[in-house]
């Protein structure tokens, strides 16, 4: 099979190793990418958001299956133009894709589909976010209605600070704050049939001990062994099959991959967001674990052939995955930085522990940053103990003037496990 990745960040880097790992998979290439992913696939210059120009090139390359991994080309209607030159294309439609596009489209979709979620408000004028946030008072969660990398989310005490984000944005949804832990949970739909994918935590914040800005995500890990091992039935009944089912319902159904971040409350789990395509960090530890060859499992979404697959086989290790960031992240990062270390990984750290690039380029000879979050380093284990000391061991031989990195990954889970 014939493969054309659509992205450039870690995720894709993850996406495009394990294809490279896939037995099926006779030619990879991935558009635009990065100097990781140059390493086992082709790179093509492509503007990722323009669907001509995506369509164009996976026909000029022969691709069988064009796999888009971030948001942005999904939103913009990128997998509709690959779709409509006859490709199989995972990922959503535009109007799908709208599961992340616009909060207020996935509470609506939710309250139809009776999946549980934060009670909310959807807001265009200060009046109305001030009532809002007066009716379910602090914490109170602020976010804008569109696309904003994970960015645009204000969780605060602050009255002030909290209407301040409000004004600053046009449309926002402002609801109920959600406590318990997190977890993210992918499936990988054909719009009918539903397979969920292991569970991953991801930790958002800047810094150690959850505190600083919200950030794309710093690091993850998988399996949780603090979950109930019904977590994933849970669900896949209160949540992934009815908002898949509401989605074929509506006439824009959606394939490709359905993200459920989820809150494990004290009144059960609720839904925090939807996204429409696969989480980063959180991919890279879902994969490391996943043994079934990846190509055809989303082949299979894309052409409509779930239901037939056989059931997906998973490793028993654990994997964690730290993100290694540049200077001044989530803020403007600063960028062209050399990145050293990365042969000493490949020679005495691999196969159990290796680096998934996000935001680097070839310069010459040298690999120089080029992003917000720069490298994915991420390991496997027997446990989760044992796949951190590995992961933070690579880590650690990494050169990256001013980077930061939180040293708290499943630090918590480790050790209650
Ligand atoms: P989102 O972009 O909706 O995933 O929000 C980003 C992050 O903000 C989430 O991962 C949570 O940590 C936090 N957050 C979002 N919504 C809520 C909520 N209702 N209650 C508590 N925290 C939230
Ligand atoms: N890990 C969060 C995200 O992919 O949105």
């Amino acid at each position: 099979m014939n493969v054309l990745v659509i992205g450039s960040g870690a995720r894709e880097h993850a996406l495009c190793r394990s294809l490279s790992l896939d037995p099926a998979v006779t030619a990879l290439h991935c558009a635009p990418g990065n100097a990781g992913i140059g390493e086992v696939a082709e790179l093509h210059q492509v503007d990722a958001l323009d669907g001509k120009a995506v369509s164009a090139l996976a026909v000029a390359l022969g691709a069988e299956l064009v796999v888009v991994g971030p948001e942005a080309p999904l939103v913009a209607g990128v997998a509709d133009a690959v779709r409509e030159v006859g490709i199989p294309v995972f990922g959503p439609s535009k109007e799908a894709a709208q599961l992340e596009g616009s909060k207020a489209f996935a509470k609506d979709v939710m309250a139809a589909a009776e999946v549980p979620t934060a009670r909310s408000y959807v807001c265009t004028t200060p009046e109305e976010a001030a009532e809002a946030l007066d009716a379910f008072g602090p914490p109170y969660v602020v976010k804008d209605d569109g696309l904003a990398a994970g960015k645009g989310v204000v969780v605060t005490d602050d009255l002030e600070a909290a209407a301040a984000h409000a004004a600053a944005c046009e449309r926002v949804v402002i609801e109920e704050f959600l406590d318990g832990p997190e977890v993210s949970l992918f499936a990988i739909t054909d719009g009918e049939t539903v397979v969920p994918l292991q569970p991953a935590q991801d930790f958002k914040r800047a810094l150690d001990g959850d505190e600083g800005p919200n950030t794309g995500g710093m690091g993850a890990y998988s399996p949780l062994p603090w979950a109930d091992a019904k977590l994933v039935d849970e669900v896949m009944e209160t949540v992934l099959q009815p908002t898949v089912d509401e989605m074929r319902r509506r006439g824009t159904a959606f394939s490709g991959l359905l993200y459920a971040g989820l809150a494990i409350t004290s009144r059960g789990v609720r839904v925090i967001e939807f996204n429409a395509r696969f989480g980063d960090p959180e991919t890279q530890v879902v994969l490391a674990r996943l043994k079934t060859p990846l190509a055809g499992v989303l082949l299979a979404a894309a052409t409509g052939d779930l239901a037939d697959l056989p059931a997906l086989r998973w490793s028993d290790d654990a994997a964690v995955t730290v993100v290694v960031a540049s200077h001044n992240y989530p803020d403007t990062p600063r960028t062209g930085d050399p990145i050293t270390g990365l042969d000493e990984i490949a020679a005495e750290d691999a196969p159990h522990a290796y680096v998934l690039h996000a935001g680097t380029r070839r310069d010459g000879e040298a690999v120089v940053s080029a992003g917000g979050r720069v490298l994915s380093v991420t390991a496997s284990g027997k446990d989760l103990t044992e796949a951190r000391e590995r992961a933070y061991k690579a880590v650690a031989r990494i050169g990256l003037d001013g980077s930061q990195h939180r040293t708290d990954i499943a630090a918590k889970a480790a050790a209650e496990a």
